[in-house]
């Protein structure tokens, strides 16, 4: 990926998350207007989103996009997430403790930081300024990252790392993991992003 690939598409969700606050703030000075358009007023409003993850392969990433914010889903092997236990020590947050209500809902207070181990679903902006992480998938010696590194991703802007759950590293300069929007699984191939609780 070149770098002006990752500064346009920093630039796109910076401008995004600014696009969210502005329409948040036309819906505080008019909170009810019957004749909205349902289906734009509700995606701006946040509504959930379904994903079908039928397609993705071990490795792979889907972006959806929820409330103007990309929502990576992750395919992890199971050699991955029998690694993750193993970097603890490395991680600033590995338990997940830091502002659980924030970053980390209840049920993906767990080691993979999911429901399903095999996936990953965490909101791809870095907790540092909000660019957006890069993946580094592959374990082993690369540019920018420890020879040691197990994969997961690399934000570009200032250098902070996290693994295959989204659990950063100490010393980096992102304060938090990555968020871990809430979400449910409709089916095995279906996830719903944005709500957690059956109606
Ligand atoms: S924005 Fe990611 S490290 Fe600064």
């Amino acid at each position: 990926m070149s770098d002006q690939t990752i500064d346009s598409g920093k630039r796109t969700w910076l401008i995004a998350s600014g696009c969210a606050g502005v329409v948040g703030a036309g819906f505080a000075a008019v909170p009810f207007v019957s004749s909205f358009e349902p289906s734009e007023r509700a995606r701006a409003a946040g509504a959930p989103v379904e994903v079908d993850i039928s397609g993705l392969k071990e490795n792979e990433k889907l972006t959806a996009e929820w409330r103007g914010q990309p929502v990576w889903i992750v395919r992890r092997t199971a050699k991955e997430v029998a690694e993750l236990p193993k970097l603890d020590p490395l991680l600033a947050d590995p338990k997940s403790q830091r502002n659980p209500d924030d970053f980390t809902p209840p049920y993906a207070r767990n080691e993979t930081r999911s429901i399903k181990p095999e996936y990953l679903v965490v909101v791809g902006i870095c907790t540092h300024l909000g660019c957006s992480p890069i993946d580094r998938f592959n374990a082993g010696p690369q540019p920018s990252l420890p020879d040691d590194w197990a994969g997961g991703f690399l934000c570009p802007c200032h250098g902070s790392t996290f693994d295959m759950a989204g659990r950063v590293y100490k010393n980096k300069p992102a304060p938090d993991n990555l968020r871990v929007p809430p979400h449910m699984y409709l089916s095995d191939n279906r996830i719903l992003v944005g709500e957690d609780k059956a109606a």
